[in-house]
């Protein structure tokens, strides 16, 4: 990277931004209901609730009550040093044993007498969101599953229903780009709960296009592709334009930023707060090929909000001048899928300084065979929505402002 495309300083637009672009020019240029499936119209949307036959839950019909602490029957034990993460979609592998010593989700319930905690999902009606939503709802958590297409999202509650029988269910529709969406959200939550104990921003798109046709031809062949062959694939039958990495910035760092802020004073108001952010192996630092711009990114004493938002705007700029390459940022694929998890996981560890209350964590759910990947990731669904569900039901004196992939807590 030449000198004058430098991006470790603490600029602003106007000073030494301001420069580095003039550089760049030179270079190139309800209520609880007990039994049974009711719909009501709250606040002008439709919300299905899908009442727990086993009555899980059911004692918790006081909207103000506060959850019992979230996994306090689990054990933590941090990793005594972190990890190096291996971190790439392309080596998911679960192992049988991790240092990551938490007891496995399907062992976690709520105490018998306690308040179900209540967590919301985004991009709850497919792939591991969706799956998410039922392995939560499953161990008697009460679960608000969103996506931004109501008919989608009730579908996938009715899913859920037909699946696991014992779930306490909520529709609400979510757009996460959409600030109004957002805040109907969290009228939501706050007239029917009153607090949110778990937010899980899950939704995301790729970035990128992809021919339909041929993602349906290769389908019968991804059996006998390995990992490296199917990501291969993928990257050379994806095409990146930038109007797609504009949206990919607007859900995938943008989105989550909407709904946390909509919905932040609701988790302040929970005994146990938490966050969980979606993110991927891609959007860990070594994929970014300038050192200056991994500093920024991971220089978390001083990255602010406004700097990191800067930094999305210059990738924006290069991917629309051609410089990704000359100036460092990823490349061989999903340039922008990359930046914008950076950015996630850059804004997760930004949110947990200020909020040390909360637990506020990123993790990769691996390569998980869902429409974003083609089917062609390595991972069930329910293996994939495993490591979402773990980092949501860590106990209260666990990590906040940390990375997890499969083996636990790594580096970012
Ligand atoms: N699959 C993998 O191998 C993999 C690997 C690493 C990380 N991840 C991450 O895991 C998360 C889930 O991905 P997935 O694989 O389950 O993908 P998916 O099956 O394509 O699901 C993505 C979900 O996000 C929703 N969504 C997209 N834009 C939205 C918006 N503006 N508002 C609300 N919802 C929106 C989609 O809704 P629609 O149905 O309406 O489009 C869908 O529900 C993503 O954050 C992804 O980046 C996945």
């Amino acid at each position: 990277m030449p000198a004058h495309r430098s991006v470790a300083g603490r600029r602003t637009r106007g000073g030494s931004l301001g420069s580095l672009r003039a550089g760049r020019q030179r270079q190139a240029q309800a209520e609880a209901v007990p039994e049974g499936k009711v719909r009501v119209r709250l606040a002008g949307r439709r919300i299905i609730v899908l009442s727990n036959p086993e009555g899980l839950g059911a004692s918790s019909s006081s909207p103000h009550a506060r959850a019992a602490p979230i996994g306090e029957e689990e054990t933590w034990t941090r990793p005594s040093r972190i990890r190096r993460s291996r971190g790439t979609p392309a080596e998911p592998a679960l192992l049988p044993h991790s240092s990551f010593c938490h007891q496995a989700p399907s062992e976690f319930s709520p105490p018998a007498d306690s308040v179900s905690p209540i967590a919301l999902v985004t991009g709850g009606n497919k792939g591991v969101g969706l799956e998410t939503c039922r392995q939560l709802a499953t161990k008697g958590l009460k679960v608000v599953l969103t996506a931004r297409n109501e008919a989608r999202g009730l579908e996938a509650v009715e899913a859920i229903r037909r699946s696991s029988g014992a779930a306490e269910v909520f529709f609400h529709q979510l757009d996460v780009t959409d600030p109004s969406s957002a805040a109907r959200l969290a009228d939501f939550v706050r007239g029917q709960f009153g607090r949110l104990d778990i937010l899980i921003n899950n939704a995301g798109i790729s970035g990128v296009d992809r021919d339909p046709v041929l993602v349906a031809k290769v389908k019968d062949q991804v059996e006998s592709m390995d990992v490296n062959q199917r990501v291969e694939w993928m990257r050379e039958n994806s095409k990146e334009t930038y109007e797609e990495a504009k949206q990919c910035m607007r859900t995938n760092y943008y989105g989550a930023k909407i709904v946390t802020e909509a919905l932040l004073p609701l988790l302040q108001l929970s005994s146990s707060g938490r966050i969980v952010n979606v993110s991927s192996g891609f959007g860990l630092l070594r994929n970014f090929n300038s050192e200056e711009l991994r500093k920024e990114f991971d220089d978390i004493d001083n990255l602010t909000e406004k700097r990191l938002e800067e930094l999305l705007d210059l990738f924006l700029e290069d991917f629309k001048a051609n410089l990704l390459e000359a100036h460092g940022w990823p490349t061989g694929g999903s340039s922008a899928y990359k930046v914008a998890k950076a950015a996630l996981n850059a804004y997760t560890r930004i949110l947990a300084k200020k909020y040390p209350t909360l637990r506020i964590n990123c993790l990769t759910p691996g390569y998980v065979k869902t429409d974003m990947s083609m089917h062609m990731g390595v991972l069930t669904l329910e293996e994939g929505a495993r490591n979402p569900v773990k980092v949501a039901l860590l106990p209260d004196d666990g990590p906040t402002g940390a990375y997890f992939d499969l083996n636990g807590e790594a580096s970012f």
